[in-house]
C-alpha cells in the first residue's frame, strides 16, 4: 500500500526533477578558459572584464536562453587548458568554450573542440595557423601577420631602411618575425638581425645591447601583451631612445593596459594594431566609458575581443534560437557588425577576423598616454591564409 504522504512525496521528487530538467535546457553554458594567474594574467583579467561588460549591457538571456558563463584559470599552462576544456565539455556540458589567453593553450583545446563538435571561440590567442587547428574555431581578437604587414609597409614608406627585428620566442612571435621580415624586405628594406626572447621571464638587456651595436634605423617588436612595459623600461635604460633608433612595433607592445606606466619613453612609438581606447567612434566613447566606469583600468585589446567574441555568441544564439554544436557555429560564420575597434567581420570560409588595422603613434593628451590612429587600412585579411 502506498500511502497518500508516500504518494505525495513522489508527486513533490518528480515536480522537482521536472523544474531541475527545465532548467537545464534553459540554460545555455559557455566555459571562459584563461590565464587569470600567472604570467598573462593581465590578459585574463582584461578579457574577462570584456566578457562581463557585455553581459552587464545586453542582458543574460539570447537565444531564449539564460546565459551562464563559467570562468576556470589555466594559469597559463596548456595541459591544463586542455584539461579544463574536456572538463567543461564532457562535466558541465558547455556549449561553447571560448577564452584562450596564448597560442600554446588554444592549440591545446582545439582537438577537444573537433572531437566533441563544440564551437570554440578564440577571444586573445593571435597566430595566425590557431583557426587551422579545427573547423570549430572561430576568433575574435587578432592575427600577428595583419598587424606586422601593416607596419612593414608603413615603415618603408617612412623611410626605414635597415632594421633589426626583436620577437617573443613563440607562435605569434615566429609569425610577427616572419611577415614583418617579407614584406619589408620585398619593399626593399634589410634586415640586419633578427633577434629573439623567451616567453617565460624574458630579459631584454642583452638583445638590447645588440641592437645598439648594430645601430639600424628602426626596430621592430613584437611582445605578448603584459611585456611591454619592462621591454619600454630596458629600452629607456638602455639608451636606445637617444641613440636615434627608431622603435616600431605590433600594438600588443604599447599595450593600453601598461601605456600609463610606460610614461614618457613611449612617445612617438608607431605602432599597427586593431583596437586602441582613442579609436574616435562614438560606440567605442560609450565603450570605453562603461568599461571603466565597471573596472577602474582601461580596456586593451584583449578586452574588446572578450567583449566581441560575446557578441558572436550572443548573436548566434539568436540566430539559431539556441542551438548547439554545428548549427551554433554556422551561425558564427559570416558575421559582420560594429565593434568598438571599427567594422568587423567573421569570414565564413576561415572562421578568422577581417578588420581595419590602424597606424598609431603614442601622444599625450592632457596627463594621458594614448595609441592616436593616423592612419587606416581597411578591411584587412589575414595575410597567413593567403596562399
Ligand atoms: C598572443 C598573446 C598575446 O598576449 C598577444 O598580445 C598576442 C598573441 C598569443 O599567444 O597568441
Amino acid at each position: 500500500m502506498i500511502t497518500r504522504r508516500q504518494q505525495l512525496t513522489v508527486l513533490a521528487a518528480a515536480a522537482l526533477l521536472a523544474v531541475g530538467t527545465a532548467r537545464a535546457e534553459d540554460t545555455v553554458k559557455i566555459g571562459l578558459i584563461l590565464p587569470m594567474t600567472g604570467q598573462q594574467a593581465s590578459t585574463g583579467r582584461e578579457v574577462e572584464a570584456g566578457v562581463k561588460l557585455w553581459m552587464a549591457r545586453h542582458g543574460d538571456k539570447a537565444g531564449g536562453k539564460k546565459v551562464e558563463v563559467i570562468v576556470k584559470d589555466d594559469a597559463t599552462v596548456p595541459a591544463t587548458t586542455r584539461r579544463l576544456a574536456q572538463e567543461l565539455v564532457v562535466n558541465d556540458k558547455v556549449a561553447v568554450i571560448a577564452g584562450f589567453g596564448i597560442t600554446p593553450s588554444a592549440m591545446a583545446a582545439a582537438p577537444i573542440a573537433t572531437q566533441s563538435k563544440t564551437p570554440m571561440v578564440v577571444m586573445a590567442a593571435a597566430t595566425s595557423a590557431i583557426t587551422e587547428a579545427s573547423p570549430f574555431i572561430v576568433r575574435t581578437s587578432f592575427t600577428l601577420p595583419q598587424a606586422s604587414v601593416s607596419i612593414a609597409e608603413w615603415a618603408t614608406k617612412n623611410g626605414i631602411k635597415r632594421v633589426d627585428t626583436l620577437v617573443s620566442d613563440y607562435g605569434p612571435g615566429n609569425d610577427a618575425e616572419k611577415f614583418f621580415v617579407d614584406r619589408f624586405k620585398l619593399n626593399g628594406g634589410k634586415v640586419i638581425e633578427s633577434l629573439r626572447t623567451p616567453l617565460r621571464s624574458p630579459d631584454f638587456a642583452p638583445v638590447l645591447q645588440k641592437v645598439r651595436d648594430d645601430k639600424p634605423d628602426a626596430l621592430f617588436v613584437f611582445l605578448p601583451s603584459g611585456q611591454g612595459a619592462q621591454f619600454m623600461k630596458q629600452f629607456a635604460e638602455r639608451g636606445l631612445d637617444k641613440a636615434g633608433i627608431k622603435l616600431i612595433a605590433t600594438g600588443d607592445v604599447t599595450d593600453d593596459d601598461q601605456l600609463q606606466e610606460m610614461g614618457p619613453v613611449a612617445l612617438g612609438v608607431v605602432t599597427a594594431h586593431h583596437y586602441s581606447v582613442a579609436h574616435p567612434s562614438e560606440q567605442n566613447k560609450k565603450f570605453v566609458a562603461a568599461f571603466e566606469k565597471a573596472n577602474k583600468f582601461r580596456p586593451n585589446f584583449m578586452a574588446v575581443g572578450g567583449y566581441d567574441g560575446m557578441r558572436v555568441i550572443y548573436n548566434a544564439l539568436n540566430a539559431t534560437h539556441g542551438a548547439t554544436g554545428e548549427k551554433l557555429l554556422d551561425a558564427m560564420k559570416g558575421q559582420t557588425f560594429e565593434s568598438p575597434r571599427g567594422p568587423v567581420f567573421i569570414d565564413a570560409q576561415t572562421r578568422d577576423i577581417v578588420q581595419d588595422i590602424y597606424i598609431r603613434k603614442v601622444e599625450k593628451q592632457g596627463d594621458q598616454y594614448y595609441n592616436v590612429e593616423f592612419e587606416t587600412l581597411k578591411s584587412v585579411k589575414d595575410p597567413g591564409k593567403v596562399k
